[in-house]
C-alpha cells in the first residue's frame, strides 16, 4: 500500500478478460499507485495502453508480486493454481477470474451486488485476504437478475436456457468466430480448431466436457453449484442448458423461475426494478426487449420479457429474458467490484 492506494497486478492482462480490466480500471478510476501487467513469455516486451501511457507487459517470475496488494488474476486455472499461492506468500490479496478455487470452501466465492458479506473481514494491515474467487460469468449475470427475487419472494426452481458468446471462450473464440465468418461469405468452408462444431452462422452444445454420469456439461455444472455456494442454499433447485451462439459478446439467458411465496407480474417487475445493477428494458408495444448488441460495454445486467408463466397455477411462475456483459459483468468488473470492496477495507 502506497499513500493507501494498493499496488495493484493484472495477470493475464493482454487476454480478453485482462483488457477489459484495463478498460474498467481507467473508466472507474479505481485507485491505484501502480498497475503491473504479466501475462505469458509471448507478451513480455511489449505494451498495452493505459490512461495516455504505454504500460510494459512482463512475464510471470520469481519476484513479481513483490509489494502488490491486489493481484487480478485472468489467465486460466492453470496459471492461478500455480501462480496464485505465490502472489499470497508475497502478501498480495488474490481474485481470481479462473474455476480453479470457487468450489473451495474455505474461498469466498462473491457476487458484490448478492452476497458482499461473504468477503473476509479486514485482517491486520499488509496482510492478504487469501483468495477471493470471482464466479462463473452465466451464474453472476443469472444471480444478479434473481435475487432481488429470491428476497421478495423466496425461490423454488430455476429453469435457466442460454445463449453463449464467443467472448467467453477469450480472445481465441473471437477470433474463431470472425476467421469462420469471413471464410463462409468468401465460399469457404468453416474450419473448426478452438470449438469442436463449426461456428459461423450455428450454434452448438457448450465446449466443456460432459460428465457421463450427469449428461451436464462443466458450464451447467457450475452454473448449479455456483448460485447454491453464493446463496447459501443448497436446496435451491436449478436445471440448465448451455449453449454458444455465434455472438461476439454478452450472454442472454432463458429464465424460467419458480416462487416460493406467489406474487403479480407487477410486483415482480418492480422487485427486479429496484434490484442493484439492473435495467429494464421491456418495451411490448415496440417489440424492444435486451439483446447481447444492447448488453455489450454496459455495467448493467439487461432485463425484459418480464411475465407470468402461465402454466404454473397461482403466481409461482415467471419467465424473463437476460443480457449481461460476460467480460463486464461476468469477469472484469466483478473483478473490480471486489477489489474496491477490499480497497475500501484498507487492504
Ligand atoms: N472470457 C470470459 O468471458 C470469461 C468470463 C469469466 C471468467 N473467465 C476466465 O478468465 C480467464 C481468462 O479468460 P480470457 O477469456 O481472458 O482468456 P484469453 O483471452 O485466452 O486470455 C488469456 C490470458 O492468459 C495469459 N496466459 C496464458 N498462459 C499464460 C501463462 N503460462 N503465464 C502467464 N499468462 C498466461 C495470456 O497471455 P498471452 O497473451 O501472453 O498469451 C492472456 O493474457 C480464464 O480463467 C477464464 O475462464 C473468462
Amino acid at each position: 500500500m502506497s499513500n493507501n492506494k494498493p499496488r495493484i497486478a493484472v495477470v493475464g492482462a493482454t487476454g480478453a478478460v485482462g483488457r477489459e480490466i484495463l478498460t474498467i480500471l481507467e473508466q472507474r478510476s479505481t485507485p491505484h499507485a501502480e498497475l503491473r501487467l504479466l501475462a505469458s513469455p509471448r507478451s513480455a516486451g511489449s505494451t498495452l495502453p493505459f490512461k495516455g501511457q504505454s504500460l510494459p507487459i512482463a512475464a510471470l517470475a520469481p519476484n513479481c508480486f513483490d509489494a502488490v496488494d491486489i493481484a487480478l488474476f485472468s489467465a486460466g486455472s492453470t496459471v492461478s493454481k500455480e501462480w496464485a499461492p505465490k502472489a499470497i506468500a508475497a502478501g498480495a490479496t488474490v481474485v481470481d477470474n479462473s474455476s480453479a478455487f470457487r468450489m473451495d470452501p474455505n474461498v469466498p466465492l462473491i457476487v458484490p451486488e448478492v452476497n458482499p458479506t461473504a468477503l473476509p473481514k479486514a485482517g491486520p494491515r499488509g496482510r492478504g485476504a487469501g483468495i477471493i474467487a470471482n464466479p462463473n460469468c452465466t451464474a453472476i449475470i443469472m444471480l444478479v437478475a434473481l435475487n432481488p427475487l429470491k428476497r421478495a419472494f423466496g425461490i423454488e426452481r430455476i429453469v435457466v436456457s442460454t445463449y453463449q458468446a464467443a467472448s467467453g471462450a477469450g480472445a481465441r473464440g473471437m477470433d474463431e468466430l470472425l476467421t469462420q465468418t469471413r471464410a463462409v461469405l468468401a465460399g469457404e468452408p468453416a474450419v473448426p480448431h478452438l470449438f469442436h462444431e463449426p461456428y459461423a452462422f450455428n450454434l452448438f452444445s457448450h465446449n466443456t466436457a460432459i460428465d457421463p454420469a450427469t449428461g451436464l456439461n462443466a458450464e451447467e455444472t457450475k452454473v448449479i453449484q455456483e448460485a447454491r455456494k453464493i446463496w447459501n442454499d443448497p436446496q435451491v433447485r436449478i436445471t440448465a442448458t448451455c449453449i454458444r451462439v455465434p455472438v461476439l459478446r454478452a450472454h442472454t439467458e432463458s429464465i424460467n423461475v419458480t416462487l416460493r411465496w406467489p406474487s403479480t407480474e407487477e410486483k415482480v417487475r418492480q422487485a427486479i426494478a429496484a434490484g442493484p445493477g439492473i435495467r429494464i428494458i421491456d418495451d411490448r408495444a415496440r417489440n424492444s426487449f435486451p439483446t447481447p448488441l444492447k448488453a455489450s460495454g454496459q455495467d448493467d445486467v439487461l432485463i425484459g420479457r418480464i411475465r407470468r408463466d402461465e402454466s404454473l397455477q397461482g403466481g409461482f411462475g415467471f419467465d424473463m429474458l437476460v443480457c449481461g456483459d460476460q467480460l463486464r459483468k461476468g469477469a472484469a468488473q466483478n473483478a473490480i467490484q471486489i477489489a474496491e470492496l477490499l480497497i475500501a477495507q484498507g487492504r
